[in-house]
């Protein structure tokens, strides 16, 4: 990343007004102190997010998305940080001191300008008398040349080829292993990858970090061998073909989700843009957060196999949990959407598409795999299957429906089905209380006034300094780290408002604990008297906590002097805390 300076960076966001450049891309209304809009980061039609043009921050009260102008236009145009600087820069006419070289500002440039030069040489090599048989294939499966070359799609050759041509570039043997190009055996070097299709694999930005290569002469296992995981190459945290859907997916407001690299690469030839592959039956917890990064409807369309189907049902839990939106396509017939596409055309896919169901649609048809519902037994099994996969859903509509639907279907008395459903989430309540108990309560108090405190310091330079004088240190350490970082911008910047410490935080290794602060917080009025009623909890919790680890070692403690000498620190204690704390 470029080292724009902070003061800079505050002096450009200084200069922008907040309600300006959000309604230069929505329509804001104002209400009192503060504007209102429809939040564009979930899917909504109230205006849920309210912008303070006093604080310079947008806050959604319903998906608690919040920020300052430059995360609002990183989010909503889906671009960096250094873009979303240079957008706002331009908008209120500032030109920017620093230099920026967008290739320079990245690490490993050298890295991406070797799997540069590999990606152009495997290209190259299907144009060569040696992929005569492997351009071939590619046409017999119906990959026109527009498309070979938009993939970059390439081929590797036999006799380490690759392995000669970088040894005499001078590249170090032990970065073109860690990179996975080549592998070392008894103290010789080969190339990985030997007489294969080569499909590059690019990171959510646009570099290629990887490749996946299929086997073309015969079918060999594995048929595809992916570069191993590297530094570069880290398979759960990318999604194929994500760089390039980007720009369509803006426009039509979904994203395609499949599992094999050749449907992405079909969907795309025929136009179909918005389509990433997963390459493989599983989603990790950053795949989920740059599909969320989208903010675009997810259509989850995988094989049309058992494998597929069982996909779907864990893969679908898994964006349900992590509240996205989103539908299912079950193809029918052809084993993956690849092959759809080849039989029965764009058109086909399209009305697929257009006809994805929901996910409570799609679980009820999974549960029926292998029962047989008229035999009692298996009916009761499937009835309990709905109806525990509905306690974990809060769509109270979405419940009602289901209810009248099974109810309907299999003629079971609708006040039994509702009933069980409340006894379900009766004890999914009981449940949750009874193993966390003890975490619940400390993370309702404590937790919400150290929270409340950092709140409250990220706001005014007058708070970092009551809370130095009257409080001084958090007890938990991650609670201390932030404050270290607020004691730090002001120490540096001599002042501290919200919108400035947004930008810094971005730039912290605890960006999410003070973005998850920043999201909770709804305090909208701050006072000095409610600071120092805040620290004055605080210190009085502090307090009784070491009371209570005194009042411990007491009733451990054999020796009565010693229990006296305690005794009378508790006592000391309590003083402290009647004067401390007016
Ligand atoms: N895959 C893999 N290694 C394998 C098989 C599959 O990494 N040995 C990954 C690939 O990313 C592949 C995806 O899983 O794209 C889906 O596998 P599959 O459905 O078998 O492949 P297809 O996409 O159908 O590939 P093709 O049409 O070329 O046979
Ligand atoms: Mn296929």
């Amino acid at each position: 990343m470029a080292f724009i300076s902070q003061e800079e960076l505050n002096h450009i966001r200084n200069s922008a007004s907040i309600v300006d450049v959000i309604s230069s891309y929505l329509p804001l209304t104002q209400k009192g102190k503060n504007y209102f809009g429809v939040c564009p980061f979930h899917e909504d039609h109230s205006p849920s997010m309210s912008v303070s043009s006093e604080k310079q921050i947008y806050k959604c009260f319903s998906c608690g998305a919040t920020g300052n102008v430059f995360t609002f236009v990183e989010n909503f145009l889906n671009v960096s940080f250094i873009e979303a600087v240079e957008i706002v820069a331009r908008q209120v006419g500032i030109s920017i001191q620093t230099p920026i070289d967008h290739k320079k500002s990245t690490p490993y440039q050298e890295e991406y300008a070797l799997m540069d030069f590999v990606l152009k040489l495997f290209q190259n090599n299907l144009n060569t008398e040696a992929g005569v048989e492997a351009i071939h294939y590619l046409k017999k499966r119906n990959l026109l040349e527009e498309t070979r070359k938009e993939f970059c799609i390439g081929l590797s050759l036999e006799n380490n080829v690759l392995y000669s041509i970088l040894k005499k570039k001078d590249y170090k043997e032990k970065m073109l292993v860690d990179l996975g190009l080549i592998q070392e055996k008894n103290g010789q070097y080969y190339d990985v990858f030997r007489n294969r299709i080569m499909f590059p694999i690019h990171n959510l930005d646009g570099q290629v970090v990887g490749f996946t290569a299929r086997c073309y002469k015969k079918e060999e296992t594995p048929k595809y061998l992916n570069t191993k995981e590297t530094y570069l190459f880290k398979k759960g945290m990318i999604l194929f073909n994500y760089h390039r859907a980007k720009d369509s997916v803006r426009l039509t407001k979904q994203i395609i989700v499949v599992e094999g690299n050749m449907d992405a690469i079909r969907l795309s030839s025929v136009g179909i843009k918005n389509v990433v592959a997963i390459m493989g039956t599983s989603l990790t917890k950053e795949q989920i957060n740059a599909l969320k990064k989208l903010h675009a409807k997810v259509i989850l369309m995988l094989d049309n196999d058992q494998a597929g189907e069982t996909a779907t049902y864990a893969i679908g839990s898994l964006l349900e949990e992590n509240h996205l939106d989103f539908s299912v396509v079950r193809l029918s017939g052809e084993k993956d959407p690849d092959e759809y596409i080849i039989k029965n055309g764009k058109e086909a896919m399209l009305d697929a598409i257009k006809n994805a169901i929901s996910f409570m649609d799609f679980k009820l048809k999974y549960f029926k795999q292998n029962k047989n519902l008229n035999e009692a037994s298996d009916l009761a099994e499937y009835i309990k299957a709905v109806l525990n996969s509905l306690k974990n859903n809060d769509d109270e509509i979405l419940k009602e429906i289901t209810l009248q639907k099974l109810s309907n279907d299999y003629n079971i008395s609708y006040a039994i089905l509702k009933e069980q459903l409340g006894e379900n989430e009766k004890k999914k309540e009981k449940k949750y209380e009874a193993s966390k108990p003890i975490v619940k309560e400390s993370k309702t108090s404590y937790d919400r006034i150290c929270e409340k405190i950092l709140y409250y310091m990220m706001h005014q330079k007058n708070f970092v300094k009551l809370y130095q004088t009257k409080l001084g240190i958090f007890p938990t350490k991650k609670y201390r780290s932030i404050a270290n970082e607020i004691l730090y911008y002001v120490e540096t910047h001599k002042t501290i408002n919200l919108a400035d410490f947004i930008t810094y935080a971005e730039n912290t290794n605890l960006k999410e604990e003070i973005m998850d602060i920043i999201n909770n917080e709804r305090e909208e009025e701050f006072s000095e008297e409610g600071m120092l009623e805040l620290l004055g909890v605080m210190k009085r919790k502090i307090k009784q906590e070491e009371i209570l680890k005194i009042k411990k070692e007491i009733q451990q403690e054999m020796d009565v002097n010693k229990k006296v000498e305690l005794l009378e620190k508790i006592a000391e204690i309590k003083m402290d805390i009647e004067e401390g704390c007016e």
